[in-house]
């Protein structure tokens, strides 16, 4: 499973990029609103900092404005895939776009039955969100299981980019469930490295090595 992350802050991209583990990059509105700088800008660096697929979402409703934005974004790099809701209008804007060649990740999917209207209209990718659901007292890893299965004969090639990820086990579920992607805020990529006992044993190990250089030291 490939690891993006789901965010529009730059120090966060660019630190977790030099992990050497992004695979590409998610936006939104709503994490756009929480940084500074015009949004053009912020993709046009997103996309030198990390070389794979970065979703930019339109805020059009109807579908020829869709299609205008989407364009418009798609200009911007290579590397950006148009982000569109899924919604009557956003299918027939993903048709039309995806005949252009432009990819369209389709987003707010929740159910198999919208994942295949998604990929059958040309969705490069359709993003199910697993926190959400979770929020709503619903399974959404269960959710995420019946779109990775639906999708495996649509004769279209979309992949399922798991989004609303909340914490390091919807990552694990995630991959366990067969996404081909997941869509991770930086919050949960810091606790992705984490565990106690890698923390301790570093410890042990910088301890034991300097206790064998002072003993080297007396000899
Ligand atoms: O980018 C879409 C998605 O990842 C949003 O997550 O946490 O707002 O449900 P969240």
């Amino acid at each position: 499973m490939k690891l993006f992350v789901d965010t529009a802050d730059l120090n966060d991209i660019e630190t977790i990029a030099g992990w050497g583990v992004l695979d590409g990059v998610t936006t939104n509105p709503t994490l756009l609103s929480k940084v500074e700088g015009e949004p053009d800008d912020i993709y046009r660096r997103v996309c030198e900092l990390v070389n794979g697929p970065v979703s930019a979402e339109v805020v059009a409703e109807a579908r020829a404005e869709m299609v205008e934005e989407g364009r418009r974004l798609a200009a911007i790099h290579p590397n950006i895939v148009v982000k569109l809701p899924m919604s009557a209008e956003g299918l027939a804007a993903t048709a039309t776009l995806a005949e252009d060649d432009v990819r369209v990740n389709m987003t707010l999917v929740f159910t198999a039955p919208q994942a295949l209207l998604a990929s059958s209209a040309g969705a490069a990718f359709v993003s199910p969100f697993l926190g959400r659901y979770d929020d709503i007292g619903e399974n959404g890893v269960e959710r995420l299981r019946e779109i990775v299965e639906s999708l495996e004969t649509s004769l279209h090639d979309t992949e399922v980019l798991a989004a609303s990820i909340r914490n390091p086990v919807h990552v694990t579920e995630a991959a366990r469930m067969g996404a081909d992607i997941a869509t991770i805020p930086p919050k949960v990529f810091y606790q992705m490295l984490q565990h106690p006992l890698t923390a301790k044993g570093i410890d042990t190990f910088t301890q034991d090595f300097e206790a064998r250089r002072a003993r080297g030291a007396e000899a």
